[in-house]
Parts: C-alpha cells; sequence; structure tokens
C-alpha cells in the first residue's frame, strides 16, 4: 500500500469505529459484533504503529487511552463558566418565572432538564474534531483534561452531519451508579478505603494521571449547552436537539430527561415526576434544571454577577426520615475491619424501606452523640447507602444510655486493634475469627479471584460449620464423599465443584496473588506485582524499598506484604498451595510469529509489563533483531521510563519511529 491508500484506509477506519461506537454507545443498537469491532480498532492501531504521521488525536483508539498527563495545564475559558441560581423551594421557582413574565412580552418557553450531579466540562470542537476538553475549575479558568475525556465513548471524537466549524459545547460528566457500585465492590474484595459517591469519583477519576485507567472508569456524560459565535440555532431546545444530531448523547425526550413547556404548571409537573422518580435513574441528578429556551429573550435578561437570569435549578431537598435505632451492631469483613451498623425501626425512605445504616466508625458514632434508643434522622447519603445524619435530642428520656464503640470483636472477642493514623478497627485473630475466614475463604473462590465453578457462600458455610474448611488449601483436600453429604448436594454438582477445584490449578498467578486476600493487593496491585517480580520467591523476599519502586505500590501496601509474608502460617498455607499444583509465576506466552521480520528495534528505559530481556526475547520470537544502539538502519526504539535523553534526541534526529510497550504489544498482538 502506498502513502495515500494507507491514509484513505485509516480515515475510513476511523469513520467506521466512530459510527459504530456510536450506535453502540447512544444508541444502543449495535449492528456489528464485539469481535469485528474489535478487528477493525486493532487494525487501525496497527496502521497507525506502523504510520505514526498519521496517528490522529481525533483516532478512536484514543479512547483506550495510554496518553499520560503529568500535569494538567491551565486553561482559559472562552465564556465564563457560569453557576446556576438555585432553590430548595417551589415558591422561589414560581417568583422566578412571575418575574420573567414582567421583564418580557408574550408567552414563553421554558426548557426543563435534569441536574445532573457530576462534573462540569467544557469541550472545544474545530472542524468536527475534539481539540480541547476543561474543566470547571474557578469558572474563568480550568485544567486541560483532554486525555482523559477522550476515553470517554458518548462523546464524539469526529462530529457527523452539519456542525458549526467552531464552538464549544458543555455538560456534565458522570460516572454511572452500577459503574460505581462495582467499582466499590472491587475496593471492598481488596480491603480498598471505598469511594464516598458516584460525583467525587468521577472528579478524581477525570483528574488521573494514566488516561488508560480512565478509560477502564467508565464514565459517561450528558451535553446541555451549546457556546459559540456564529450559531444557526435560535434557541437552546434546538442546540441540544441539533448537539445530538452531530453525535452527542443528549437527553430523550421520550423518558423525560427534557420538556418543554410554556406554563408554571408544567414546570412544577416536571419538578414533582422527578422528585419521586430520581430513585429509578441509572445516574444520580441532584435537581432540575428550568431554561429560558428563545436565545433572543435569554440575552435580554443577560446575567448577574454569578449565574444567567434565564434559568434557576430546583435542587431535591435530601429525603430525610425519623425513626428509632433499635442496636447497633458490629460487622467483620475478611480483612479483619470492624464496621458498626445502625439497626433501625423500619422506615419508608426515597422508595425502599430502610433497616440499617452504615455508622462507618468509632468518630461516626461519638460524633453523632448516639444514645440506643434515640430517635434518629436517616438521610439517603449520595442517594445510594442510608446514612444516619443527626439525633432528634428532644426525644431522648433519661433513661437512655450511650453507645458504646466495642472493645472486643463480636464474633471470636478478641482485641481489637486500631492502627495510628486509620479510622477503622481490627480484628488481629486473622486466622482464626470465624467470619473473617469465611470471607477469605469467599474472595478466594470469588469469580475474579480463583473463580471456582459450583462452590458458592453457601456451600463454604455448610462446609466450615463441618470444620471441613479452614483455609485455601484444605479446599484442594475434600473428597467427593464429605461433599455429597452436605445438605442440598447430588452427585453432579459434588463432581462439578470438584472439577471446578482442579481447573483453578490453571488460573494464572496474577490472580491466585489477588485470591490470598493480602491486606490492600487488589486486581490491579495483584497484576503489577506479579509483572515486576514474577514469581512467588522473589516477591517473597523482596524488600520495603524494592516493593515501593513498583509502580502504584505506597508504604501502606508495601508494609502489607512484608506483614503477609513475615507470618509463618501464611508461609507454610503457601507451600501447600505449590504442592498442590497452583501457578505461582508469571507464564511468559510465547507466541511465536513472522510479524517482525526485517524489522530492527532498540530497547531502552524501563518496562512496566516486561523486564528488558523478556522484551528482547519477544522481538526475536517474532521474528525481529535487536540492536544495541541507534542508527539510520533502526526502525523503531522502544521507549520505556526513564532512558536516556541521549538516545531519545539521537531517535529523533534520525526520525526513527518511537514507540512506547503498549504499541509494541499491540504489534504482537
Ligand atoms: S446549565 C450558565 N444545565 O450544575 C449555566 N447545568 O451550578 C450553565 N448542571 O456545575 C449550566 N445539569 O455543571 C446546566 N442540565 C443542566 C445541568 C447543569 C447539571 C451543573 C453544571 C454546573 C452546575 C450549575
Amino acid at each position: 500500500m502506498n502513502k495515500n491508500e494507507i491514509k484513505e484506509e485509516i480515515d475510513r477506519l476511523i469513520r467506521e469505529i466512530e459510527f459504530h461506537n456510536h450506535l453502540y454507545y447512544i444508541e444502543s443498537k449495535p449492528q456489528i459484533s464485539d469481535y469485528e469491532f474489535d478487528v477493525m480498532l486493532s487494525r487501525l492501531q496497527e496502521l497507525e504503529n506502523d504510520n505514526p504521521e498519521f496517528a490522529y488525536s481525533y483516532s478512536p483508539t484514543k479512547r483506550i487511552g495510554g496518553d499520560i498527563t503529568k500535569k494538567f495545564e491551565t486553561v482559559l475559558h472562552r465564556f465564563p463558566m457560569l453557576s446556576l441560581s438555585n432553590t430548595y423551594a417551589e415558591e422561589e421557582i414560581v417568583d422566578w418565572e412571575n418575574r420573567i413574565k414582567k421583564l418580557t412580552q408574550g408567552e414563553i418557553d421554558y426548557v426543563c432538564e435534569l441536574k445532573y450531579d457530576g462534573v462540569a466540562i467544557g469541550i472545544r470542537y474545530e472542524n468536527g474534531r475534539l481539540i480541547k476538553a476543561v474543566t470547571r475549575g474557578d469558572g474563568v479558568q480550568g485544567e486541560d483534561v483532554t486525555n482523559n475525556v477522550k476515553t470517554i465513548r458518548t462523546i464524539p471524537l469526529q462530529l457527523k452531519g452539519d456542525f458549526p466549524s467552531d464552538f464549544e459545547i458543555r455538560g456534565e460528566i458522570y460516572m454511572p451508579i452500577e459503574v460505581f457500585k462495582n467499582l466499590n465492590k472491587e475496593r471492598e474484595d481488596s480491603g480498598e478505603q471505598l469511594f464516598a459517591n458516584p460525583r467525587n469519583t468521577a472528579s478524581g477519576t477525570l483528574k488521573m494521571q494514566d488516561s488508560s485507567a480512565v478509560s477502564a472508569r467508565s464514565l459517561d456524560s450528558y451535553l446541555y449547552g451549546v457556546y459559540g459565535d456564529n450559531l444557526f440555532f435560535e434557541n437552546h431546545f434546538s442546540a441540544v436537539q441539533n448537539a445530538g444530531s452531530w453525535g452527542f448523547k443528549i437527553p430523550s425526550s421520550d423518558k423525560r430527561f427534557i420538556e418543554k413547556t410554556n406554563t408554571i404548571k408544567g414546570i412544577m409537573e416536571f419538578i414533582h415526576y422527578w422528585d419521586k422518580e430520581r430513585y429509578n435513574l441509572p445516574f444520580e441528578i441532584d435537581g432540575v434544571v428550568i431554561k429560558v429556551n428563545d436565545y433572543q429573550i435569554q440575552n435580554e435578561l443577560g446575567f448577574t454577577a454569578k449565574s444567567p437570569r434565564w434559568a434557576i435549578a430546583y435542587k431535591f431537598k435530601a429525603e430525610r426520615v425519623e425513626t428509632i435505632l433499635e442496636s447497633v451492631t458490629y460487622q467483620v469483613g475478611r480483612t479483619g475491619a470492624i464496621t458498626p451498623v445502625a439497626n433501625l425501626k423500619p422506615v419508608s425512605l426515597g422508595g425502599t424501606i430502610v433497616k440499617r445504616a452504615s455508622l462507618h466508625n468509632q468518630d461516626q458514632i461519638e460524633k453523632l452523640n448516639l444514645f440506643l434508643g434515640d430517635t434518629v434522622f436517616i438521610e439517603k447519603g449520595g442517594e445510594i447507602i442510608p446514612k444516619v445524619v443527626g439525633v432528634n435530642t428532644l426525644n431522648r428520656s433519661a433513661s437512655l444510655t450511650p453507645v458504646m464503640f466495642v472493645g472486643t470483636c463480636p464474633d471470636c472477642k478478641s482485641q481489637l486493634e486500631r492502627k495510628q493514623g486509620e479510622a477503622q478497627h481490627y480484628c488481629p485473630n486473622d486466622e482464626k475469627c470465624p467470619p473473617q475466614i469465611k470471607g477469605k475463604l469467599e474472595h478466594f473462590i470469588s469469580r475474579k479471584a480463583m473463580n471456582i465453578e459450583g462452590l458458592g457462600s453457601e456451600t463454604i458455610e455448610l462446609l466450615f460449620e463441618k470444620g471441613l474448611i479452614h483455609t485455601f488449601s484444605d479446599l484442594y483436600d475434600l473428597t467427593f464423599d464429605q461433599i455429597v453429604n452436605l445438605d442440598g448436594m447430588a452427585e453432579k454438582s459434588a463432581n462439578n465443584l470438584l472439577q471446578g477445584l482442579g481447573a483453578s490449578k490453571n488460573v494464572p498467578f496474577s490472580r491466585v496473588l489477588f485470591a490470598l486476600g493480602i491486606r490492600h493487593v487488589g486486581e490491579t496491585v495483584a497484576k503489577k506485582l506479579v509483572n515486576h517480580f514474577q514469581n512467588i520467591n522473589a516477591l517473597s523476599e523482596a524488600s520495603r524499598e524494592e516493593l515501593i519502586q513498583v509502580e502504584e505500590i505506597g508504604e501502606k501496601i508495601a508494609d502489607s506484604i512484608l506483614s503477609y509474608f513475615s507470618n509463618a502460617n501464611h508461609l507454610k498455607e503457601l507451600d501447600k498451595l505449590i504442592l498442590i499444583g497452583l501457578q505461582f509465576e508469571n507464564e511468559r506466552k510465547i507466541i511465536k510469529s513472522n510479524k517482525l521480520e526485517g524489522q530492527s528495534f532498540v530497547v531502552s528505559g524501563v518496562f512496566e509489563s516486561f523486564s528488558r530481556d523478556e522484551l528482547k526475547l519477544l522481538i526475536e520470537d517474532n521474528g525481529g533483531k535487536n540492536v544495541s544502539s541507534i542508527s539510520s538502519k533502526t526502525n523503531y526504539l522502544i521507549a520505556g521510563e526513564n532512558m536516556g535523553p541521549s538516545k531519545l534526541k539521537k531517535a529523533e534526529d534520525l526520525k526513527i519511529t518511537i514507540i512506547n510497550e503498549d504499541d509494541f504489544k499491540q504489534m504482537v498482538s
């Protein structure tokens, strides 16, 4: 293929991938399989790797992430990013509407919208291509988060249809509730501190340095405003509809996410509808926004210092109810973390019956100054997890006693510990405390860990109660007779379970490491450790300094790993698991090919997924040639962290293609 043909194919692939991306993520009507989509994307990536001059900033390969932003540059907004005046009182909406009617003549059209609870973003497009995405910041200037925003699948990189040549679109980036819950579940599994709510998590995610980590977090967006000098529409509603036709995700009229009305009655109906229905949305809203539709009238009304006069937000009150605190119990997690739980007289809140609420930790109980039998106020925090927000002390009788945080484990009665600087209490008896043992076993068999088919928490419970399992290795000693004699077990399910245990011996090392349940070692950390240390011996012998050198491993994780390997019982258990045949070594997948034939490579710097020698072996396995220094005949420089600047300069001077390890993985994948 000559360069022209290559460019044409790249252009065609970009168009086609964006087209199918739109069908999948915005219209929810995919026309091709995920596999076909991936094939196109790999082909595009391959062409871009080979022809970096055609690797465009708006290519859908950017959605996978990989670009690192070390420092987010500050950018001045072209149009200030104002906020909305808001109210919790319906009367103030009535007053606002009356004021508008007085200041203008004739009938007024209003647009009612949801007030998405996320992070505001302004995205600039020139000639249909995404140029820059900037956070709100202080309204005058914000931060350039372009690389991260490009990973959001519902934000088009290349527009279709009839769009203005230069404009900015504004909207909200949010984390869907389901994504938030799954993320927190993963964090709970690895003993990490949970995120507070979807909004803060979306905001934190948008500021992550590694865009591939952002890509994995599945953020979403709704766009609600178009700004520019020569726009060709006359009102807000039609601007939003037009933006939809260029490929943006816009609110659906069918679902009443956006609605036009010309009466206060219509506005109030919208407010009342969403005050109830908000709990059924897949994302969080904190109110509704009412805007004057016509741009001309908007201009006449103008702005106050902080916000437009033509719009107002009605914020929902967090629904709050009173109920009685009947008791406080304590849950023991698999890492020994103790969580106090308020048991309440059942009460209806936000469409569900609430019986329990988290009290987080001792400090929280003391801050609330809780007494058993108190009348407490309950709110849906971040609309998801109910929490106790206060006490109605007027109702407190003299006979009540204060809630005292437990000193010993509710299950095994060990003295609880609290590390300096941490809010959480822990039960230190990790080898004998029943909920910890069961929790660890449940984690070990779970889908993302050993994924043992035919075994679930109920069976773990039964096996534990019968005294048949205590450690992970005990699972592999189970006999057919022991299993088949359990309640509700038939021959077939017993065989399935044994087969599942057998199959788990092929689970790769990184998942085995995750399955061990070392505090703070989640899936990602386990992968990083395995890539760095390659086998359990090297990991178990690593010093604190060596551990901290690994990307994403800080002091807290390093100390937890050291403490795990300093325990003789853990080492004994590991020996057993090794004998059983679980994987404790990183398997280098040898896929021989001639994909790199005729190409010469210089490898320089430090890599995340390979040692330099492994990388060199991979090059040879795929038909490429390793050379030690750069010359005009070198085809590629694979550049890792901390490579020497002189090598880099030489490669640039000689116009050698410089790639990173992800590019290389794509080349041989
Ligand atoms: S319009 C000049 N519409 O609410 C006013 N804002 O204080 C431009 N928000 O941070 C904003 N949903 O990000 C508008 N449908 C919506 C919105 C919305 C959420 C956010 C916005 C801003 C805050 C306004």
